[in-house]
């Protein structure tokens, strides 16, 4: 059986993630916003850890991700770096931090890529973010898009229902996919869209694609770390897969413990000095 790019490969980089995708190796991406949570992706050997905006939604309880500051994403981001040797750490670049003035993009991801030590950030939109991406990229900062259903303009769309079904929209996002990959991202998240759209996307261009909610014809995939561990319980879309049902095990631990407590059966005589 030949050894994976992925297994063979010192630190992930950019160029690691192409070669797996000229190679037909899927590329698999979790969130994390935290040291002990990164230490545990980065011993399964997860090739890309992104410290998500959804840290709005799963750690600090916010509807949505605008709240998001660029001092709490650089936050979560060191706290991730502190754990990872070999994983990819692209951290997101938050609602306000690069939408309509490029220099304030490039100020906020130069911040992002000092203060953290990650490796590349990503923003979400086409070619109304293109200025800043170019600018970015100028510095020599890796940048990841992120198209489809973009979280920081739920605003705009209304709803978390599922983009570009249409066929206006689609072109749409393939022409930002393309003018993505022209301007010189390594990578393009492509969320909440149809299966075929992701899959026509992830042939047509030559960086990798990586879906969520995208189906299975893409790149790789990524999903919230929270979510497919079963910690956070309402949010249950079609794409989730719960490998865990954390909330449950973790409750009825806690009740175990409250009731050792009570019942004076913890601490035991081998459990003090
Ligand atoms: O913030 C996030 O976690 C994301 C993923 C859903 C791709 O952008």
């Amino acid at each position: 059986m030949s050894t994976s790019i992925s297994e063979t490969a010192g630190k992930i980089t950019v160029h690691v993630l192409q070669r797996m995708k000229n190679n037909h190796e899927k590329i698999a991406m979790l969130t994390a916003y935290d040291y002990s949570m990164a230490k545990l992706l980065e011993m399964a050997g997860i090739e890309v850890i992104l410290v998500g905006d959804s840290a709005a939604n799963v750690i600090d309880g916010y509807k949505t991700t605008l709240p998001m500051t660029l001092d709490h994403m650089i936050y979560h981001a060191a706290s991730v770096v502190r754990a990872v040797e070999k994983a990819l750490v692209v951290v997101d670049m938050p609602f306000g931090s690069y939408q309509g003035n490029s220099k304030d993009a490039l100020h906020s991801a130069v911040r992002i890529m000092k203060e953290s030590g990650a490796d590349a950030v990503k923003l979400e939109g086409g070619k109304e973010v293109l200025e800043s991406i170019d600018r970015i990229l100028t510095a020599g900062i890796p940048v990841m898009g992120h198209l489809g259903l973009t979280p920081q303009s739920i605003n705009k769309f209304g709803t978390y229902a599922v983009r570009a079904q249409e066929e206006a929209e689609a072109d749409c996002l393939l022409k930002d996919a393309l003018l993505l990959e022209k301007a010189g991202c390594f990578a393009i998240v492509l969320e909440k869209i149809p299966a075929q759209l992701a899959r026509k996307v992830a042939e047509t261009i030559k960086i990798p694609v990586i879906g969520i909610g995208a189906g299975k014809d893409v790149d790789g995939q990524v999903l919230v770390l929270h979510d497919m561990l079963g910690i956070t319980q309402q949010f249950s879309p079609r794409y989730l897969r719960r490998y865990l049902d954390l909330s449950t095990e973790i409750t009825n631990a806690l009740k175990c413990y409250i009731q050792d407590v009570k019942s004076k059966s913890f601490p035991n005589e081998k459990e003090q000095y």
